[in-house]
């Protein structure tokens, strides 16, 4: 697909269609909508008078209403897209107005559109390009990938248009950082799309090192033999159970002029488990497919990588991503094994399935020794996670409220939705073992808050942030700005988080 950004009057762009942006300005819940649209080209609402005056468009969020032949444009067809409530306007719902748009051509065949910039004083230049190419960007992806009638219906061209009154600099720097997240986020979701027969963690260890190749980054892959030297017996316990050899994938990216010395090195460790059957605890076999996306932690950081690589911020960043399949077999791990894990600690398995915690726990602690002194860890870690915010917040964990801060910040920017939920002292007595230093489960409550006490023990003293995505990774139903299937959550969260240490 190829962007562009216009500095334009939208009504004098030729194009097969216009999409403009539109608010209620009504207050009250029950209030008849009172509709505004973003644009102060007056030729658009001209053409959209009528319409607009017949009441049938409400401008609700994602609405959409197809005009023809709009009277005094140069565009073939006109788009009216609903942003919602004007008093709730921010760049969020332009991002997805802007997917929605594109989504709304696609299976009509039409192959070109332009965007009008919506013009709000809540609408920052920056920001709202920003969101706007992000929008597209994610848009234009379909998940359809192994189906033989799949229909190229992608879009080729997005001009986007910035009327008069936007910030010329600033616009462009938007619409160049838009493109970066959501294509790094694209590329997640790319990975996670894949199933576990076409993406074993050799294959992402592959995959990982030609983004990074690409881009310019140091990449080293490892795998089996190089666990047993790091002495990483809870990754091992969990990598010996399959056939499918374990990667340790380790991303580099140093600033220019190398890091400042003293300086913070942030450490983003990823849960790539790119199968979990459960291994000896071995799940149900309903939704079992869907545990193919079980590495879509290990996808966020390697995204989070590549954007890192392209927006060059002024701080070190280690990725580590730990890969295995998580399988039963004659050589799996078993319930009531004790492992050694990198760090010395002993761990108690109660459950093979509460896998994802004994791979992060010697991630954790090797991206402490190669230098991290801020960590942050994205997995889909627990179904009680899911239980506790559904498929709308993904949870948050942080032993450190400075640093907890900064994630918050980024949050403003990236738009995506995180809950905190605690990890406080009371709550390690529920992972304590009769016979080792900690059990990898603890029991029925609380479950997604003893996964990241758990994970907090090899964090320890280190800053730390961490990402319970099980929820939000993947949305079974296709929203009008998204298609079904993997979301890519957390790129641009981890990605705004970093740039936070950037001087
Ligand atoms: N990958 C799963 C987490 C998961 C479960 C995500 C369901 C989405 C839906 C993880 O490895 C897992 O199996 N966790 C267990 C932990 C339990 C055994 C303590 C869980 O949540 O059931
Ligand atoms: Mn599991
Ligand atoms: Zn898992």
């Amino acid at each position: 697909m190829n962007t562009e950004l216009l500095f334009t009057s939208s009504s004098s762009v030729e194009t097969e269609l216009l999409a403009v942006f539109a608010a209620d300005t009504a207050s009250g819940k029950d209030a008849k909508p009172e509709i505004r649209l973003l644009t102060g080209d007056v030729a658009i609402s001209a053409a959209a008078q009528s319409v607009l005056a017949g009441g049938e468009f409400r401008a609700e969020a994602n609405e959409t209403l197809l005009l023809h032949a709009p009277a005094g444009l140069k565009a073939k067809r006109l788009l009216l897209v609903g942003l919602g409530k004007v008093a709730k306007l921010s760049p969020q719902e332009a991002r997805k107005g802007a997917g929605t748009a594109v989504r709304f051509v696609k299976p009509r065949g039409i192959r070109e559109l332009a965007i009008a910039a919506p013009e709000s004083d809540k609408l920052p230049s920056q920001w709202t390009l920003r969101a706007l190419t992000e929008g597209i960007t994610l848009a234009d992806v379909d998940t359809d990938t192994y189906r033989s009638d799949r229909k190229d219906r992608g879009v080729q061209t997005v001009k986007v248009i910035a009327p008069e009154g936007f910030d010329r600099a600033a616009s462009e720097s938007g619409f160049s950082e838009g493109l970066i997240l959501g294509g790094a986020q694209n590329f997640t979701r790319s990975l996670v799309n894949e199933p576990g027969n076409r993406l074993t963690p050799t294959i992402l260890g592959r995959r990982a090192a030609a983004m990074c190749g690409e881009q310019g980054l140091k990449c080293e892959v490892y795998s089996t033999e190089k666990l047993i030297e790091l002495k990483m017996g809870a990754f091992q316990a969990v990598a010996q159970g399959s056939d499918e050899p374990p990667a340790l994938i380790v991303m580099t990216w140093e600033p220019a002029g190398g890091a400042a010395k003293d300086g913070p090195v942030l450490g983003l460790v990823g849960k790539g488990i790119t199968f979990d059957t459960g291994g000896i605890s071995i799940k149900p076999a309903d939704s079992m497919e869907k545990m193919k996306y079980d590495m879509a932690g290990a996808a966020a950081m390697i995204g989070a990588m590549q954007a890192i690589a392209q927006l060059r911020p002024a701080v070190k960043v280690i990725g580590v991503v730990c890969s295995a399949e998580n399988m039963p077999s004659g050589k799996a791990y078993k319930p009531g094994d004790v492992e050694i894990a990198m760090s010395g600690k002993s761990i108690e398995v109660i459950n093979t399935d509460a896998e994802g915690r004994m791979v992060l726990a010697d991630g954790l602690a090797y991206a402490k020794q190669l230098g991290a002194t801020h960590l942050i860890d994205a997995a889909t870690l627990t179904g009680a996670c899911v239980v506790a915010l559904g498929m709308i917040n993904a949870g948050v964990f942080s032993n450190d409220d400075a640093t907890y801060e900064k994630f918050a910040e980024g949050l403003k920017v990236s738009g995506e939705r995180f809950w905190r939920l605690p990890v406080e002292d009371e709550y390690r007595e529920l992972i304590r073992s009769q016979i080792a230093d900690i059990k990898n489960t603890g029991g029925r409550w609380g479950g997604a808050i003893t996964a990241a006490m758990f994970l907090k023990e090899f964090a320890e003293d280190t800053p730390w942030i961490h990402l319970d995505i099980a929820g939000v990774a993947w949305q079974d139903e296709a929203k009008p700005w998204l298609a079904s299937g993997p979301t890519g959550i957390a790129v641009r969260s981890i990605v705004e988080w970093v740039r936070q240490y950037s001087h």
